[in-house]
């Protein structure tokens, strides 16, 4: 049934110009080149295929994290969130991770979810730190507000931040948020934010027109190590 125009204007929410986030390559510890690049909207159904498998893997979150950020995904490709963004991590064209979060305004930075696909290489910790790089630096905010679900996402986050405890409600309906100034991200710049611009030009290339999801048992195997699921 074609959209009605006229109420989608009503059900769309309003948008801020948002700045892009310039392309980078990270050398992982194993020698791969992962590129970090911004998501195109219409590039959304092949994101939820990829994130789809998590839904139902309960070791360290990913259920719940990966629930969220599928609805979070859909909800940017039909119109129904406000100044979302996000990013993804490719390495030979495989989707390895993916991290997304919203503009609440021009000042405040909301940090959705982080979701590695690929372990034991800080995908996620190098997509996160991509993500504060995004709303700091690109973006041009004030501070980022932030929550973890699960214990390795507060070790990576709170702990290796050093984020400030606040009072604000999170979006995403859990415990108060902590917070990410832009003076603590440009002290942990040097030792957490990583990754070589401009990207090289085939690699990049290559990255967006070639974007793979890995088959449903290979992510169960990587993410938690089940087999035959
Ligand atoms: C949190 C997250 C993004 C961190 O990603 P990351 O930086 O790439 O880190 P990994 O998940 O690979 O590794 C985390 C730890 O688990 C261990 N680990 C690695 N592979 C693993 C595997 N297959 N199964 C279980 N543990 C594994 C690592 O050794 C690492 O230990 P360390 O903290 O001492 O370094 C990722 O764990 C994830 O997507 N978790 C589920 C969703 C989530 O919690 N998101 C954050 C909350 S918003």
């Amino acid at each position: 049934m074609p959209l009605d125009m006229e109420l989608e204007a009503v059900l769309r929410p309003p948008a801020l110009e948002m700045k892009p986030y310039p392309p980078k390559v990270i050398t992982l510890a194993n020698g791969k080149k992962m590129v970090v690049r911004e998501a195109k909207r219409e590039e959304v159904p092949t994101l939820l295929e990829a994130v789809h498998p998590t839904l139902f893997i309960p070791r360290d979150f990913y259920d719940i994290v990966g629930a969220r950020l599928y609805a979070e995904l859909l909800a940017w490709y039909r119109y129904r969130v406000r100044n979302e963004y996000c990013l993804v991590g490719q390495i030979d064209g495989y989707l390895v991770g993916i991290v997304n979060g919203r503009m609440v305004d021009e000042k405040v930075g909301m940090s959705y979810h982080t979701l590695a696909i690929d372990r034991g290489l800080r995908i996620g910790a190098h997509l996160f730190a991509a993500k504060m790089e995004h709303h700091i630096e690109y973006l041009g905010q004030s501070e980022v507000l932030i929550v973890a679900e699960s214990p390795i996402g507060f070790r990576r986050w709170m702990i290796e931040y050093g984020l400030e405890p606040t009072e604000i409600q999170h979006e995403l309906g859990g415990p108060d948020s902590y917070r990410l100034t832009r003076e603590m991200y440009f002290d942990s710049k040097p030792r957490l934010v990583v990754g070589d611009r401009p990207a090289p030009r085939d690699l990049l290339d290559y990255a967006l027109e070639n974007v793979f999801v890995a088959d449903e048992e290979t992510i169960n195997v990587k993410i938690a190590g089940l087999k035959g699921r």
